[in-house]
């Protein structure tokens, strides 16, 4: 540990279980605590300096410039600890010298973020370069009146304390789904959705008049929308919290409880399922690749359409863990592989789901837990939705400055090492995005087969366990012949809170030790 800095692993944000690596697969297997590395991709630290320019790559196997990297004064080249290729730096390098260290190359900045231009934005003086933050709003309707009144005035103190510049949508479900047109300010026009019969994602688009021509780009659009994410659909469905916080409460204080009958002896139709899907076409159509959350307001089990966890009979009880234990809970399968395609259809948009379900009884949690997970989205249960557990858990999501949160949006992992290490895995809020390469391991663990991820949602708390493998045999490395330390690095770009593209780079190197002398050792 002593070659470490006072905090490295504060600074950096990442913490092994070995800080000594068996150099062969063969010691490596007899280690009873895998290799594994605990990283907390955007832990924030006083000591990690922001810098305004974007890094430099290697060229061969693209790891980024870093204090481990040989750099030639003289000849203006980098070697790179990854792959050993000699790079050279680009002419606004220079004049870089021993006294004159760009911040990457400082020792002590094995942590760095890069701050970058957003894509497709468009330069604003005032607020340069930020991508407003989006959150739709699905709220349950299937709840006693007491309950729906404790919902909302959640949500309207919620929308009090959104940024201005925030973008805001609604969407309400009981028996069917409705769709509502915040940029219509004139009389409240909603769109309405069967909840019983599952619905694509064209579809959705078709009804509410954003497929084809109606994906086309209109003018005037709400101030801070960048033309890349342009579309009809934002100026109809998702509004400046400042531009429709008028509509949004009037339309809360109208909002009923779901008027369909129930039956006696009955639970209430609701289609929770048909709704998130709706919600998840919405975002797709309006802003696929910025960051976006549904944040969904549950009062109890889904029982109408796809994602039914069970039979509106109430004599039908709801499934137990015994039940899933023997497998006979006859929903869950088919509503888990619902879920798992909603879960993929948001990872591939970059939103995020978050849960907020207040019921006494059970609301089907691990069926739609998969979409949480995968997209980095919170998850809230209480008894009710006046339940302090809700209120002060649902109005920290919306808190700015010291008790900010600090949720970010659509993040990318990717992890580099040095040659024979292989990367198995990460458990975590996260998903794999399927990209293989030479660094990864044919056993699997959590999400793998592959070196980048996506990370929809993340914070400043955000932890993930990577799991390694060593695959060098005795043979390939004859001890004492090659470097005897080993680089990770860790490379995640993301939408931070203030709206702006971050790029932070954690290169942390550790020890190999050689199987003999551990072995003379021990
Ligand atoms: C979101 O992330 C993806 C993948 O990293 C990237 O291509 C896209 O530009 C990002 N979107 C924004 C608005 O930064
Ligand atoms: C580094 O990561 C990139 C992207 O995941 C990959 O293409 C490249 O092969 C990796 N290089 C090494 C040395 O692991
Ligand atoms: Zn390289």
């Amino acid at each position: 540990m002593s070659e470490m800095g006072a905090d490295q692993e504060g600074i950096d944000g990442v913490r092994m279980t070995w800080n000594v690596w068996p150099r062969t697969k063969v010691e490596a297997s007899k280690c009873v605590i895998p290799i594994a590395a605990s990283v907390s991709p955007i832990r924030s630290h006083p000591d990690i300096p922001t810098l305004p320019y974007a890094p430099l790559r290697c060229k061969t196997c693209i790891s980024l410039l870093n204090p481990f990297c040989r750099v030639d004064f003289a000849a203006k080249i980098w070697i790179c600890p990854f792959c050993f290729q000699r790079n050279h730096f680009p002419h606004h390098y220079s004049m870089i010298s021993e006294s004159n260290l760009p911040g990457e190359l400082y020792p002590q900045y094995t942590t760095v973020e890069y701050s970058l231009s957003n894509p497709g934005a468009v330069p604003d003086v005032a607020a340069p370069q930020s991508i407003p933050p989006v959150f739709l709003f699905v709220l349950d309707t299937c709840m006693i009146e007491e309950e729906l009144g404790f919902v909302k005035s959640a949500l309207k103190r919620a929308i009090g304390l959104l940024p201005e510049n925030a973008l805001v949508g609604f969407v309400s479900f009981g028996t069917q789904v409705q769709v509502h047109e915040l940029g219509f300010s004139e009389i409240s026009k909603v769109y309405v959705f069967r909840g019983s019969k599952e619905i694509s994602k064209d579809q959705v688009l078709e009804q509410l008049g954003l497929g084809g021509a109606g994906r086309r780009a209109v003018g005037g659009y709400p101030k801070g929308v960048q033309n890349g994410y342009a579309s009809s659909g934002v100026t109809r469905f998702l509004l400046p919290a400042s531009d429709c916080e008028y509509t949004l409460n009037s339309l809360l204080d109208e909002l009923q409880t779901d008027q369909w009958p129930v039956q006696p002896g009955h639970r209430a139709s609701r289609c929770t399922g048909v709704a998130l899907s709706v919600a998840a076409g919405l975002l797709g159509a309006c802003l696929p690749g910025t960051g976006a959350r549904i944040i969904a307001l549950v009062g109890g089990p889904c029982t109408e359409g796809p994602g039914t966890i069970i039979s509106k009979d109430l004599s039908d009880p709801v499934r137990s863990h015994k039940d899933l234990d023997k497998d006979a809970a006859p929903y869950f399968k088919k509503a888990v592989q619902f879920y798992e395609n909603i879960a993929k259809q948001m990872v591939s948009q970059g939103h995020v789901l978050d849960l907020f379900a207040s019921a006494l009884d059970q609301v089907g949690v691990a069926e739609m837990k998969v979409v949480v997970e995968r997209t980095g989205g919170l998850v809230v249960l209480a008894e009710s939705f006046g339940h302090s557990v809700f209120k002060d858990s649902f109005k920290r999501i919306f808190e700015e400055g010291e008790q900010s949160l600090g949720l970010s949006f659509n993040g990318t992992l990717e992890i580099n090492c040095s040659k024979d290490i292989k990367i198995q895995g990460i458990i975590g809020p996260c998903t794999s995005l399927e990209k293989k390469g030479p660094s990864v391991a044919d056993t699997v663990i959590g999400e793998g087969s592959t070196t980048s991820w996506k990370m929809c949602g993340l914070d400043k708390t955000t932890c993930l366990t990577v799991f390694f493998d060593i695959s060098s045999s005795d043979r390939s490395n004859p001890p004492g012949t090659s470097n005897p330390q080993l680089y990770l690095q860790f490379i995640v770009s993301y939408q931070n809170p203030e709206g702006q593209t971050r790029l932070r780079v954690t290169t942390v190197t550790r020890r190999w030790v050689d199987s003999a002398v551990s072995s003379e050792v021990g």
